[in-house]
């Protein structure tokens, strides 16, 4: 198995975890559990979305957020942004990187944001020309890139065609997000055969939500085939309000542990997950769906 050296994790539990949370977490614990995320040698945290408020409720204090944490040099603090409503309240807040998204399939773009793809693109152009001219990274996203929670599986000439269009738009990165967690290494195979000929694995990244426990699985194989970057959150924590039996991304702290032992390089640390995730369990005062956090409580008790 041929595997890179170094590989990015991306942090998105404060936003990819946090809009799905049923409580209101309070911007003061969100920050003050970004700033512990930033103390474990993570490069790249999402923090928050500038999406409406009433569709995502639990964001809705997004730059109170950015405005409350202590950014560290070194990390970038990204945002999602779906219009341009969203992006001027993301340069107000001096956010690093936008992040724009929408979806391969019809059925939940437009239930995610309101919009056929068509109607979306015209959008997100305008969002990535802006950032860019103020000087902002941008990332994109495509979920439902494997399936989608009401139209099912989605085919990779599909996804390709929409990807094309959002690099065409200017995009640095694409992050592939397979939303529901029903792929295996197979289905991921096959879409990456589709697309790596087509776009360089540097600017490919994937998001797999781990509903029925292959993400970890699925990370294994695009590694395998050349990608470099992965998204996940810590404690497992995640899933989009609007894609149905969606549950939470690949934990990061599980990611490290399988990266740590294959002898690849993230520049992240067990041990500042691990008080992250002590800090985020006594918050939200449940215990966090992950194996390092289950092992951890363990060794502790015993
Ligand atoms: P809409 O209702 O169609 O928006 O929502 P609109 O343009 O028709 O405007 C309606 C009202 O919303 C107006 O106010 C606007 O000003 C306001 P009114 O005149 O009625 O008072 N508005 C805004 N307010 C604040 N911030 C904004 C904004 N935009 C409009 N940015 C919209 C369209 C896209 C805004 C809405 O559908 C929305 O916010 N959707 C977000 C849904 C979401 O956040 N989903 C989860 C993130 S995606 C995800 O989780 C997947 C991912 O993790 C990858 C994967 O796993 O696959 C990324
Ligand atoms: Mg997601």
């Amino acid at each position: 198995m041929k595997l890179p050296k170094k590989v990015t994790i991306k942090e998105v539990g404060p936003r990819d975890g946090l809009q799905n949370e049923p409580q209101q977490v309070g911007t003061e614990n969100k920050a003050a559990w970004i700033n512990r995320l930033s103390e474990s040698g993570l490069s790249y945290i999402e923090v928050t979305s500038f999406v409406h408020p009433k569709w995502i409720p639990q964001l809705a204090d997004a730059a109170d957020v950015l405005s409350s944490i202590k950014r560290k040099p070194g990390i970038t603090y990204a945002a999602l942004v779906p219009n341009r409503q969203g992006l001027k309240r993301a340069l107000e807040s001096n956010v690093d990187e936008v992040s724009v998204f929408m979806s391969a399939s019809e059925a939940h773009n437009k239930n995610n944001i309101n919009k056929t793809i068509a109607e979306t693109l015209p959008v997100l152009q305008e969002v990535v020309s802006e950032a860019k001219a103020a000087g902002k990274t941008v990332r994109g996203y495509l979920s439902t890139v494997i399936a989608c929670p009401y139209e099912g599986a989605v085919p990779p000439e599909q996804v390709k065609k929409v990807a094309a269009q959002l690099f065409n738009m200017g995009i640095d990165e694409l992050s592939l997000g397979e939303t529901i967690g029903v792929a295996v290494p197979t289905e991921v195979e096959r879409l990456l055969e589709v697309l790596l000929p087509e776009f360089a694995a540097d600017r490919l990244a994937m998001h797999f939500h781990d509903t029925r426990g292959t993400a970890l699985a699925n990370i294994s194989k695009s590694l395998e085939m050349g990608i470099t970057t992965f998204d996940s959150a810590l404690g497992g924590l995640g899933g989009c309000p609007y894609a149905k039996g969606a549950s939470g991304n690949a934990a990061t702290e599980d990611l490290l542990y399988m990266l740590d032992a294959m002898g690849i390089e993230t520049g992240v640390r067990m041990e500042g997950l691990i008080e992250a995730g002590e800090l985020m369990e006594s918050i939200l005062g449940k215990p966090l769906n992950s194996r390092q956090m289950d092992i951890y409580r363990r060794v502790e008790k015993e």
